[in-house]
């Protein structure tokens, strides 16, 4: 065997030695000029950055309203709030997803119910309607691939419950034709560094066609301060609990260039997306995603599926075999939400402090096996808006040469 074969975990030569890094963030001078201006004219809160984000991210997503806020855990929190998802509410979510989408369920002291996924890794319609009794659905576009929503929406109508989108993975994502978060009711979109767009910070928009439900959040966001609907009249007035969860100047502007930026943002992932799918279809043991013809996918995060028995590695090996590269491949969503310390203890209320007046379901006897099957065999493969062609070919170089020396090793 050649020698330049060997993986560089057991002491071979790495594929490349300048590192692809798992993502990038991209800024240009609009960003770095803009915060310079904010610096000098101290306006560090409420002012044109976040009227102008709303406004425009409203238009991008076709919506009537976007409410900018400090992030997406935010974002969430305060639209289970505003649709009343509390005490005595349950809320069908997905177990492959970042904490976030659940236990801000919790944090609105409602108790998340998981159902089983797709092979795609999005919530299953199916799994859904086998679920007696619940107040909400919570759905994640998982990785930027649009959920199956005409079937969700169906059992939503039927049962006369809001669907919450969260669509912190998948700005630009489209579904019929519809961007995502103009689907459901309403919908929430991170701004956190890694995201698609990024608001130099933390930082969330919620979008909606709901008046009401907007003026609440809006109120909800900002202390429940009068000042809100009313304007300097309503100063120190506060009509209902409320929060500070607004986003600032400086992130409301960032993200507000980044969004000028996003569908630019998203044709270059596609483009990679393409190109490394390409790359990697013939390789056996590896899946690469799909997408299907109504859907347009952001391509968030390129995650492939590998067949341990067929590659000759375990996931967890492949993963550092590949870092070992010089690839920034992740493991990702390695433990699906129910099988984490936290919710197989989650009736413990030194852990949760809403176990002293809510009963949870044991999670820990819980068997969702397609979420746990993709948690154990995913792999989460760089990519970025500025990615070349010659880096996917070390992308797709490091996999082959691992590949076929897992597979030569399963052979001897
Ligand atoms: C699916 C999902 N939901 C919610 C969040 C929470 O967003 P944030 O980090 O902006 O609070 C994230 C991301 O970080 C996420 O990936």
């Amino acid at each position: 065997m050649a020698v330049s074969s060997k993986p560089a975990i057991l002491g071979g030569e790495p594929v490349t030695k300048i590192r692809i890094p798992f993502t990038k963030i991209i800024l240009t001078d609009d960003e770095v000029h803009v915060v310079n201006n904010i610096l000098k004219t101290k306006i560090f809160v409420c002012g044109r950055y976040t009227e102008l984000l709303e406004r425009e991210f409203a238009r991008y997503v076709g919506t009537k309203h976007a409410i900018a806020v400090s992030s997406g855990t935010a974002g969430l929190f305060l639209s289970f709030l505003a649709f009343n998802i509390t005490f005595n509410s349950k809320v069908v979510t997905t177990p492959l997803t970042f904490i976030a989408s659940a236990s801000t369920i919790i944090h609105a002291g409602a108790v998340p119910i998981f159902v089983d996924v797709l092979p795609d890794g999005n919530i299953d319609p199916n799994n859904v309607r086998e679920v007696d009794d619940f107040d909400a659905i919570c759905l994640v576009h998982l990785y930027g691939l649009p959920v199956d929503f005409d079937a969700l929406s169906e059992i939503a109508k039927e049962k006369n419950i809001p669907i919450i989108e969260d669509a912190s993975h998948a700005h630009g994502a489209e579904y019929k034709g519809r961007k995502v978060g103009s689907l459901g009711d309403i919908a929430v979109f991170s701004l956190y560094p890694s995201k698609i767009i990024a608001a130099g910070g933390w930082g969330g928009i919620i979008t909606t066609n709901d008046d009401e439900i907007a003026e609440k959040i809006r109120l909800l966001r900002a202390h429940g301060e009068l000042r809100v609907l009313i304007g300097a009249e309503g100063a120190y007035e506060y009509i209902r609990l409320g929060y500070n969860m607004r986003l600032s100047e400086v992130e409301a502007a960032i993200a507000y260039f980044q969004l000028r930026k996003l569908d630019a943002f998203v044709e270059a992932r596609r483009k990679i997306a393409r190109y490394l799918t390409e790359l990697l279809s013939e390789i056996p043991g590896i899946r690469t995603p799909r997408e299907p013809p109504n859907k347009k996918h952001a391509f968030y995060i390129y995650a492939i599926q590998i067949d341990p028995k067929v590659i000759g590695w375990s996931r967890d090996r492949f993963v550092e075999a590949l870092n070992a590269e010089g690839i920034s491949a992740r493991k990702g969503y390695h433990i699906p939400l129910h099988k984490t310390q936290f919710f197989r203890n989650i009736n413990d209320s030194n852990i949760n402090y809403f176990a002293r007046i809510i009963r949870y379901p044991d999670y820990s006897s819980m068997r969702l096996p397609m979420a746990e099957y993709l948690a154990s065999t995913t792999v989460w493969l760089p990519l970025y808006p500025t990615m070349s062609y010659t880096e996917a070919e070390l992308i797709a170089k490091a996999i082959r040469k691992l590949v076929d020396w897992g597979r030569r090793r399963a052979d001897s």
